[in-house]
């Protein structure tokens, strides 16, 4: 019997160096995306079309997207809060608008300094606009399992937004755990809500490991059905506007753990972990990566000295 299928989207080009202090130059974001997309992942987030005002970090967003060797089979998809960053995108040749808005109205106003429903409006512009391209969309929706001023975000507003965008034919959504508040009954519960009341939409869960629970929350979102997630080479990311956020779920982590419990994720971990040992160097400083500390769980350490003289004596 094959193994269940889980796609797996790296998103540590745009959550990843949107959130990091030193600016990663254009030719080594290039490096990372383009040895990232040998590595098996369905989709890969390059960049944000964000305001360079707003993400420093991603202000070069033009050039990576012409810069770098598309690899057959691996979709590239872009952030997108408003009509001007989808003016830039489309501009670039991508497969997917990732177009983004909060469910909590505090969070959408201090990330994109807009009210949801000024966001509905200008994402729904934009999707009437790609509506008869070959451009993907995908709506991302922040927050989704709690927000970090606001505090829990009712169940059924994720649905409601969700809605709004299914009825506009929106066949792809994520929900974002942006600062790691889901666990994994939430999940679970979120999960098989979304999965009955959509069931022509297809989900991606895209968590945050804040408060260590993201792997947990991967295997509960499996448990309900979800079989996409969003996941950060190294542990990387987060959102500069949400106060205590910090990085996603960590692919190697989630891909190691997967490939043990029986799933094809499709990702070379192997590939994947030569890549995250190129960060520290790149963002100058350590990594949250447990895999890249300790690798696989099968790697083999040398007996220590007094264990071997130990033999030799027996
Ligand atoms: N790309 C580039 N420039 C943009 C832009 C975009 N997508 N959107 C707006 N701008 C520019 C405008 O042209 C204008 O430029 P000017 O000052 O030279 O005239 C300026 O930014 C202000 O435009 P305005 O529409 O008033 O935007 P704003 O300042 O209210 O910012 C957003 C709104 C959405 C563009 C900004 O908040 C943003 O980019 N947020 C993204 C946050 C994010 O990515 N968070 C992490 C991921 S969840
Ligand atoms: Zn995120």
């Amino acid at each position: 019997m094959s193994k269940p299928r889980i796609y797996m989207h790296d998103v540590a080009p745009r959550d990843g160096f949107q959130n990091e202090n030193v600016f990663i130059s254009t030719d080594d974001k290039v490096a990372i995306i383009d040895a990232l997309s040998e590595c098996g992942f369905a989709k890969i987030e390059a960049t944000s079309f964000t305001s360079p005002k707003a993400i420093p970090a991603l202000r070069d967003a033009e050039e990576v997207m012409h810069r770098i060797k598309r690899q057959p089979g691996v979709e590239y998809t872009v952030l997108i809060p408003n009509a001007r960053g989808a003016e830039r995108a489309l501009s670039c040749g991508i497969d997917e608008a990732n177009l983004v808005m909060s469910v909590s109205e505090t969070h959408n106003q201090a990330n994109l300094r807009m009210t949801r429903d000024q966001s509905a409006n200008q994402l729904s512009q934009i999707i009437e606009t790609l509506a008869d391209s070959s451009v993907a969309v995908n709506v991302s929706l922040s927050t989704a399992f709690g927000c970090p001023m606001e505090g829990n975000i009712a169940e059924s507003e994720v649905l409601r937004l969700v809605e709004h965008f299914a009825r506009q034919n929106v066949k792809r959504i994520s929900l974002c755990d942006t600062t790691g508040m889901a666990y994994p009954s939430q999940v679970r519960h979120i999960a098989r809500m979304a999965k009955a009341s959509f069931p022509k939409v297809t989900f991606t869960f895209h968590f945050h490991n804040t408060r260590g629970l993201a792997q947990s929350n991967v295997l509960a979102a499996i448990d309900a059905g979800i079989d996409r997630f969003d996941a950060s080479l190294g542990g990387l990311g987060g959102c500069p506007y949400a106060p205590g956020a910090s990085g996603n779920a960590c692919t190697e982590e989630v891909v190691h753990m997967l490939e043990l419990e029986g799933f094809n994720t499709g990702v070379d971990l192997q590939k994947l972990v030569a890549v995250a040992a190129r960060l520290p160097a790149l963002v100058e400083h350590d990594i949250p990566s447990q895999i890249l500390k300790a690798g696989h769980r099968l790697t083999k350490h040398p007996a220590p000295a007094n264990a071997q003289s130990m033999g030799k004596a027996a």
